[in-house]
């Protein structure tokens, strides 16, 4: 090891995606490893606009392993980031910077202690899935300080163990969860079905619903299920392995009606499953009822569906368009059904790719109260609004898989005392 009187201190700055099933994980046949009952598919988010940055660091001056999440430390004791830790460090190799003089070997990574920091670049209480980024920023970062060999589909493995979602935020573009037989679990890893510039015409909008309640977490919600929905047997077992093949084929063909129709079809399983628990979980609110049924319209108005939604645990509606003319035509309805609040400010409405706002035709507040009725409504005379529901929008696209960033200013932690900035 190096000098310890030096008292280095080494890091590694990474940047992950969020993503989004369209084919569900909902259910484990291993708790502690993580196991899911089926295989799940999901599209990566541009991590332009959501994503979590994370810095880890190595220092002989370290004494104990230490984690700050959005600047506030948090434990590192709990089971899932024990084993993401154990896992890592069995994996790690010797590194050398000659630059700093530091030489680390394989066997000191078990003494050495780590400080990690990470950030979103959204709000965590929005119900963003901040945990799928996290842990895999989290598995990345490490990989690459102590210059873990393995190839991102072990990663992944490793990241699944943190949170089931997590593995699939290890890849860009279309991504597969392969649930995999094994007990062990090596063979439960996520696989890249194309990457972010196969399908580039999609848009995707993210209406995060204003919401009261306190939802239940997955993990206690998919156990839950498991233990008491028959219809979770019958979807593991009869649904999802169809939907998987036929799922993989839209994507391959741009075929966007089979990947619209499918994607709706899962989301509305996974939530009849959640009613089909006992007792009940409710996820979704009547705004995300109203959205389903303003999307449902539109599509059935059409020749062919324009506009794709889904739903995770929690109200948030995620709304995927087949190209940027009908992501803004969404927008307007959107915006027609769900003005925002009197006092709310349109920069802080509509976050993200804020172009699609312009190709609404929409500049301030008064052309959003200007909004006609959407075409597919009959009687336009007594249309509702629903002001307020929609806490805030964010455009966003699918995006790449995760990187490592190499300018030292982008990191969390200061180079010389390895603390938060
Ligand atoms: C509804 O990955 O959050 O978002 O593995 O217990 O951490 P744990 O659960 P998590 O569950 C995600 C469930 C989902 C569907 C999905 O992302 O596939």
């Amino acid at each position: 090891m190096a000098d310890e009187s030096k008292k280095w201190v080494l890091m590694v700055t990474a940047q992950t995606p969020t993503n989004i099933a369209v084919i569900k994980y909902w259910g484990k046949r291993d708790e502690t490893l993580i196991l899911p009952i089926n295989d799940s598919i999901s599209v990566t988010l541009d991590p332009e606009h959501l994503c979590t940055t994370t810095t880890v660091a190595v220092s002989p001056s370290f004494e104990s392993d230490r984690m700050w999440l959005n600047g506030k430390e948090i434990s590192l004791s709990g089971g899932r980031y024990q084993n993401c830790l154990r896992e890592i460090r069995s994996r790690a190799s010797d590194v050398h910077d000659e630059g700093k003089g530091v030489h680390i070997e394989k066997k000191d990574w078990e003494k050495l202690h780590l400080h990690i920091a990470s950030y979103n670049n959204f709000p965590t209480a929005a119900g963003l899935a901040s945990s799928a980024a996290g842990f895999a920023c989290l598995v990345f970062a490490l990989a690459k300080l102590m210059n873990v060999k393995e190839d991102q589909g072990k990663l992944s493995a490793i990241a699944r163990q943190g949170s089931g979602s997590a593995c699939r935020s290890l890849f860009g573009g279309f991504v597969k969860w392969i649930m995999g037989k094994g007990d062990n679990g090596s063979d439960s890893l996520a696989v890249q079905l194309v990457d972010e510039k196969h399908w580039d015409e999609l848009v995707i909008i993210i209406a995060v619903v204003s919401s009261r309640q306190k939802e239940t977490s997955s993990t206690s919600g998919m156990r839950e299920s498991v233990e008491t929905s028959l219809l979770l047997k019958h979807r593991a077992k009869e649904i999802v392995p169809k939907r998987i093949i036929q799922m993989e084929e839209a994507i391959k063909n741009h075929d966007f009606s089979s990947f619209a129709n499918l994607t709706c079809a899962d989301s509305n399983q996974f939530h009849a499953v959640c009613l089909d628990t006992s007792p009940p979980i409710f996820y979704m609110n009547n705004t995300s009822h109203r959205i389903i049924s303003c999307v449902e319209k539109w599509n059935h108005s059409e020749e062919t569906p324009q506009v794709a939604y889904t739903f995770d645990a929690g109200p948030n509606a995620v709304l995927i368009a087949r190209n940027r003319k009908v992501a803004s035509l969404l927008l307007q309805r959107m915006l027609f059904y769900f003005p925002p609040t009197p006092e709310t400010d349109l920069n802080n409405f509509i976050l993200g790719d804020k172009s699609i706002l312009q190709d609404a035709g929409i500049k301030e507040m008064k052309d959003i109260d200007a909004l006609s009725s959407p075409p597919e409504i009959k009687d336009n005379a007594n249309v509702p609004k629903y002001r307020g529901e929609v806490s805030y929008f964010i455009c966003t696209r699918p995006g790449r898989g995760p990187v490592e960033l190499a300018d030292a200013s982008q990191a969390l932690l200061n180079p010389e005392t390895g603390l938060p900035k």
